[in-house]
């Protein structure tokens, strides 16, 4: 026993010499977890953090963490001296179900146990009929509810398994009220008002039990619409009066507060996590028209200030400093020991005030606020941030206390609360979230998966009139990569053209002239693009080509087959359904196209193509049919000085006898392919038509079409390289500009939204 003893010691002492450490305080004795593992945050020094850690489905008990205390003791969970193990998650009762039976009734309900539910005679069902529980402690699908027409204005909210609810009438004005059970709290509304449409105000809420974890994709979908439903209602709209389409800018202002705790009570490794996350979520509010003010925080004892706001107000600053800046930002030498959440709040309380100083009582009411706060809720200095933040909601409610106007500018503030960590303290941060129209209280037990979860929230449906915009990673859906593309077959007396296409407004397609012959009527068309409407073919209404398209205009200069202005734009019967799989691509000299490329202010044509063909040798890239929907083929445009070694080789196209290469190739094409100073892939028959372009961060820009080749290497399609001479010529759309704008720049017409073109 001495002897053991003795070992168990010397152990410990040896962890502490290895880690560096003279002084020891704590000991590994007796903090084992049955079934999981822990880790140490300082080894064994006084103020080090122990985080048990279980398998899925399972979470530590009686405590998830402790910390080593100044009397070199762990800390115990107060109510419980239990052996510490790792035990199977709960899902809360679903026996609340009110007309109708749950099955099978048990009195507990653990994780991958499934339930039924039916509703009695006379009673139908809205919600999901079979749940399943989920290793973070929630039930699948939705709640059921089991209720029947009564002449109730609002329809029967139904109870949230696990929860009670007292109020079970649903007229206008009724109320009812939620609490849950017994080692459970609530998040979401614990109120809600039947209102005059018809609708319950606020959320419905849910009864979490301490290890209940929201899953990337809950908060993706929930955070992401609600930050969606903020940045759309700021861009510009297109609004109809007296028969003519107009545009609408909105003119209010939206500031971001990011704030990050970066106190140990956060464990380190997590600082960067969340930095990246925080970089990652500013990229994809970037990808929206709408440029808001950020200010950004870390915080512990102490407040750092990596972005300003009001730096960003006058202008110093810019976004991409804004990123720089997150990475360059280190915790070294920072101290972290305390936690002040209060004074985050008073921090933004303090740039808020100087905002409306700057702008005026009138000019505040413009500004939108979203506060987007990180943290565990562990705070040991500062007191409580509620004052704090009932003053933040004075000053953007702006004291409207009347029924009518309260609401509305409830509109103007969303408090955000990701809470992260083992440990988390619910009951201090639930009161702090603000705003209306969907979850602000987020629950995650690990903020690495923070940056996909941003990655996914705005890429949804709901997300229209931003062209280019688009997936950049892997998905099991190619199509969310290039939402733009269609693919073309003209049928006409035996005769077959496949083309590719791009969508460049819901409803008209770009594609080269060349694919049309002569007699092609609408109805010899298809056009085929996945919409989610399910119809993939699209009916076609009518097509226009380019006016000065001639292919026999040179014939007499020893060109058989011209095709300069190879352009053509098709009209589709009805409109595309904008989605994840189907969205326009942005096209040069337009205003969407200038606010993808963040260019402000009033922008030029020739500053777009600046920016966009910029280097003597510009990579672009063009796509090709595989068995994969679509590959790339990256090439490389000659500009400048590359260009005349480029274009000469199209002199040994079949149907060419001239010895003047700026024949056939006018300065309307761009001219890519041969092996120098890389090897580009070479385009196939089929491509034809197909938008050659470029990425410009999340959203691509249209740049040419694919038109014709100096040899035919490939037929059909497939990712092919090109050889030494052999060269592609794509038709520049910047030099065909008046024709796109004579039609989907048309505003003399009701059909459909013309796109906006710059003056210049
Ligand atoms: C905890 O430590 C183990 C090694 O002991 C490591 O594999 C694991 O990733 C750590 N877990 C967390 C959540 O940091
Ligand atoms: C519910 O889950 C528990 C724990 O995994 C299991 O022992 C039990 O058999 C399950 N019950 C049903 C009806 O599947």
């Amino acid at each position: 026993m001495l002897l053991s003893v003795h070992w168990i010691g010397l152990a410990a002492a040896l962890s502490c010499l290895l880690t560096g450490e003279v002084w020891c305080d704590c000991t590994e004795d007796n903090v084992q977890i049955e079934g999981g593992h822990y880790n140490l945050t300082k080894g064994l020094k006084t103020g080090s953090l122990l985080t048990y850690h279980c398998p899925e489905g399972y979470y530590p008990y009686p405590a998830q963490k402790r910390v080593c205390q100044l009397n070199d003791m762990w800390s115990q969970d107060s109510t419980s001296s239990k052996p510490q193990k790792c035990r199977v998650v709960e899902c809360p009762d679903p026996k609340v179900l009110m007309h109708g039976i749950v099955s099978p009734p048990q009195e507990r309900y653990f994780v991958d146990n499934e339930t039924t539910y039916q509703c009695y005679s006379g009673y139908t069902m809205r919600g999901s009929s079979r749940r399943v529980c989920f290793p973070n402690g929630k039930w699948s699908g939705s709640t059921p509810i089991c209720s029947r027409d009564s002449g109730n204005d609002c329809a029967d909210p139904g109870i949230p398994a696990g929860a009670f609810r007292r109020g079970n009438s649903f007229r206008i004005d009724d109320k009812v009220k939620y609490s849950c059970k017994n080692g459970l709290f609530l998040v979401g509304s614990s109120e809600r008002t039947c209102l005059e449409n018809g609708q319950w105000t606020g959320t419905e809420p849910a009864c979490y039990y301490k290890y209940t974890y929201d899953t990337p994709l809950e908060v993706s979908e929930a955070f992401g619409g609600a930050l969606k439903a903020s940045l759309t209602t700021l861009e510009p709209i297109d609004d109809t009066q007296e028969g003519r389409k107009i545009k609408i800018s909105k003119t209010d202002t939206l500031n971001v507060y990011i704030a990050v705790d970066i106190s140990e009570s956060i464990e380190e490794k997590y600082f960067i996590d969340a930095r990246d996350a925080v970089v990652q979520l500013i990229t994809k509010i970037s990808s929206f028209s709408v440029t808001p003010n950020y200010e950004i925080l870390f915080f512990s004892s102490d407040v750092y200030e990596v972005v300003n706001i009001v730096d960003f107000l006058d202008g110093k600053t810019q976004l991409s400093t804004v990123k720089a800046d997150l990475e360059k930002f280190k915790i070294d030498n920072r101290d972290t020991a305390g936690t002040d959440l209060n004074l985050v709040f008073m921090t933004i309380l303090e740039r808020m005030a100087f905002i409306k100083q700057r702008t005026g009582e009138e000019g505040f009411k413009e500004h939108r606020h979203a506060i987007i706060l990180f943290t565990d809720g562990a705070y040991n200095m500062g007191g409580t941030p509620e004052p704090t933040v009932q003053k933040i909601k004075n000053m953007v409610y702006m004291d409207q206390t009347s029924r009518s106007e309260k609401p509305l500018r409830e509109e103007y503030l969303d408090i955000y609360i990701f809470a992260i960590g083992a440990l988390i303290f619910d009951d201090d941060l639930i009161p702090l979230v603000a705003g209306t129209g969907g979850d602000h209280y987020f629950r995650m037990s690990d903020i690495r998966s923070l940056q996909k979860t941003f990655d996914e929230i705005i890429d949804e449906e709901e997300v229209k009139g931003l062209c280019g915009l688009h997936k950049e990673y892997d998905t099991t859906k190619r199509r969310e990569n290039y939402p733009w593309v269609v693919f073309i077959v003209i049928q006409n007396e035996g005769r077959v053209m496949k083309c590719l296409g791009s969508l460049v407004t819901p409803m008209f397609v770009l594609t080269a002239a060349h694919c049309f012959t002569f007699g092609d009527l609408p109805q010899h068309v298809t056009v085929d693009i996945d919409d989610m409407n399910g119809r993939r073919t699209k009916k076609v209404k009518n097509f226009f080509l380019h006016p000065k398209f001639n292919v026999k205009a040179k014939v007499n200069e020893g060109v058989e087959e011209f095709y300069d202005y190879d352009v053509a734009l098709i009209q589709l019967v009805d409109y595309v359904k904008i989605s994840t799989l189907a969205r326009p691509i942005c096209i040069p000299c337009t205003q969407e196209t200038s606010n993808a490329l963040k260019l402000v202010g009033e922008s030029t044509c020739k500053e777009q193509e600046q920016l966009l063909l910029k280097n003597h040798l510009e990579s672009l890239t063009f796509l090709t049919r595989t068995n994969y929907l679509v590959g790339e083929k990256d090439v490389h445009a000659k500009l400048g000085d590359n260009r005349d070694e480029c274009i000469k080789h199209a002199l040994k196209a079949p149907g060419i006898t001239t010895n003047d290469p700026n024949i056939p190739v006018t300065d309307n094409f761009l001219c890519t392919g041969g092996l120098t100073p890389f090897r580009d892939h070479i385009a196939c028959t089929g491509d034809s038509g197909g938008a050659v372009f470029k990425n410009y961060e999340q959203r691509t820009v249209q740049i040419a079409v694919v038109s014709w080749g100096s040899e035919n290497l490939c037929k059909g399609g497939g990712v092919v390289e090109s050889t030494k001479n052999s060269r592609d010529f794509h038709l520049n759309i910047f030099r065909v500009i008046p024709f796109l704008k004579s039609i989907l720049g048309n505003d003399q017409q009701d059909d459909y939204a013309p796109l906006e073109f710059l003056k210049n």
